[in-house]
């Protein structure tokens, strides 16, 4: 079945939702997503979205630009960053006048609170005095990500914009430089549908899935991304993954910053808070690359707590904050240590682990969306990127916490704009062949597959090994053994069987196509880290152990030609005001 839309966004996340609300009524939009829309991983986002409007203490955009260009270790682009934390105030304005339900303080404003690597001026007056946490994230007690969803869902129903859900990416058509459409199948039927378009936007999300222990909804399988590098386009950063410091001991579910922010505190086998030791100003509410590693850093020194299975974690102590401020401003999370972990966070600590988060690396595009086919800024037409698919960059070599939800409402209307002007001139372009036909082939070869090799064995080896060699902590022994790995995986995926042959629902068979494509991803973020020779935010390399502003302030962009052949190139990071210092807190 062949649909036409003026504009094709895939993806029903909060970047996806709030681009689809920019279209103008005169245009039709369609929005695909394999699982219903207020089912995306934005929905799992908890702690808050930030922006310095100074409800509860003095801030400045400037200050969270400085904070945002400092936490990226100065990787992220400063033209992108400076737009995305000038415009963050009127992004939480219009959000509340969308209906977004924040939590308060006493007088009635949007509440904020405190979050890793968000700072200010202790003394105003004094450039040289240290800088402190400061109260910038605003939230919805420890569901924010989900009400936001929710939220700009109700606005797209609003306006009208037509849903296709429980539709799976399958093909991105691009043909002489022009992204025309794409093709996806109808879980329920197995039914091929094409989507021809004058403008498509990916807002497909990130692959923490590549990761055994992830914050990320299964979904998370960076099908965008990976239909990107298959068609010969770069991916933008790819070794820059981040660890979110705490995830439910051996399940990875994300326990909020929040719970730092509201005054949790980490301790190790001694009960000592080890934070101080490594981030003395901040200790605790320390960027996540820093946190990530002192709690391994911590374990490795045998300073862990041994668990009954015989693995280490390190205690989350909310215990001295209250009954009342767990139960009205982290209900979710100790929720879930009660369910998961049959822990009672108001009188014993939360077992914790890092667990892979987001992907500050993606699909290239410039600060209004537009994908790049190369390092040199050459645009494909009609094809947009926005969220955490897309590398902007602003989250550079890590991410600050709460940056991420800005990111999508911020970027996902820009794009959104920037397709409104663009359909102002813009024709479909005729298909050169059957668009049907790549996918058809090989959903075709994938059901003829029959090695009898079991896809959830292989995926099983594929996260543990990026877990193993290509985590936080990385050298060169690991990362080309893992390179071999991941071509022995390869293999085994073309000796996999399908065992479900049916049309109605096969989840099998989606399974093995997000499998094929988190191999490509793991390929991608595997190579990009082997050839990145220093450390810097969420990249650490043991045998390179230092950050090399002269060699390495740039941008990694990774492609993979048709024969196999992996090759990177670079682009030199935008700098506007923020010099690169000694990242210190
Ligand atoms: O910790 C958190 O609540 C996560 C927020 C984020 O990733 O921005």
């Amino acid at each position: 079945m062949i649909h036409k839309f003026d504009v094709v966004i895939v993806g029903a996340g909060g970047a996806g939702l709030r681009a689809a609300v920019e279209v103008p009524k005169d245009h039709t939009c369609a929005v695909i997503s394999k699982v219903f829309p207020t089912r995306s991983h934005t929905g799992t986002a908890q702690g808050g979205v930030c922006a310095a409007l100074s409800n509860e203490e003095d801030d400045s955009w400037l200050d969270h630009a400085f904070d945002t260009v400092k936490g990226s270790d100065y990787l992220g682009d400063q033209d992108a960053i400076e737009i995305m934390c000038q415009d963050a105030p009127r992004a939480i304005i219009e959000l509340e006048h969308m209906g977004m339900p924040f939590s308060r303080t006493k007088e009635g404003k949007i509440a904020q609170r405190k979050f890793g690597g968000h700072t200010k001026l202790e003394n105003p007056n004094d450039p040289n005095s240290k800088r402190i946490p400061v109260n910038r994230a605003c939230y919805s007690a420890d569901r924010t990500g989900h009400v936001m969803l929710q939220t700009l869902y109700e606005n797209c129903v609003k306006n009208n914009v037509n849903f296709y859900s429980e539709y799976f990416l399958t093909d991105l058509i691009i043909e002489d430089g022009i992204c025309k459409g794409v093709t996806a199948i109808d879980m329920a039927t197995s039914e091929i549908h094409v989507f021809h378009a004058k403008a498509v936007m990916f807002a497909t999300g990130g692959y923490g899935r590549a990761f055994r222990i992830t914050s990320n909804a299964h979904v998370g399988t960076g099908d965008g991304c990976a239909l990107v590098y298959k068609a010969g386009l770069p991916l933008e950063d790819m070794e820059f993954y981040q660890f979110h410091p705490t995830g439910l001991w051996r399940l990875g579910i994300l326990v909020s910053e929040a719970a730092r922010g509201e005054g949790g505190i980490l301790r190790n086998n001694a009960n000592e808070r080890f934070m101080e030791v490594y981030a003395p100003t901040v200790k605790d509410l320390a960027p996540r690359d820093m946190v990530s590693r002192a709690i391994i850093s911590e374990i490795r020194a045998g300073r862990g707590i041994l668990g009954s299975d015989g693995t280490y974690y390190i205690n989350l102590d909310l215990t001295h904050l209250g009954k009342k401020v767990i139960d009205e401003k982290i209900p979710e999370i100790t929720g879930f240590a009660r369910t998961y972990l049959g822990v009672e966070p108001t009188k014993e600590c939360v077992p914790i682990q890092p667990t892979a988060h987001y992907a500050m690396g993606g699909i290239p595009t410039n600060y209004d969306t537009e994908v790049f086919s190369d390092n040199k800024g050459t645009k494909v037409n009609g094809f947009y990127a926005a969220g955490e698919c897309a590398c902007v960059s602003v989250h550079g070599g890590n991410r600050l916490g709460t940056n991420s939800l800005l990111d999508i409402v911020v970027f996902g209307r820009r794009g959104g704009k920037k397709i409104s002007q663009f359909l102002k001139t813009a024709e479909y372009t005729e298909f050169t062949g059957d668009p049907t036909e790549r996918t058809r082939q090989q959903i075709d070869s994938l059901l003829n597959l029959s090695g009898g090799e079991n896809i959830s064995n292989i995926r099983k080896d594929l996260q543990q090994n990026m877990m193993d060699k290509c985590g936080i902590f990385r050298n060169e022994k690991d990362l080309a053994e893992n390179k071999e790995i991941l071509k022995q995986l390869r293999q085994r995926y073309q000796n996999i069987t399908v065992q479900d042959k049916s049309k109605v629902f096969n989840t099998d068979l989606m399974e093995a196509i997000e499998l094929g494509n988190l191999i490509d991803i793991a390929e991608s973020i595997n190579e990009s880290a082997l050839n990145r020779q220093e450390s810097r935010g969420a990249h650490t390399r043991e045998d390179f152990p230092n950050r090399d502003d002269a060699q390495w302030m740039k941008h990694t962009f990774i492609t993979k030609a048709d024969s196999g052949e992996l090759k990177i190139d670079y682009k030199p990071v935008v700098k506007t005001r923020f010099e690169p210092m000694e990242r210190k807190y």
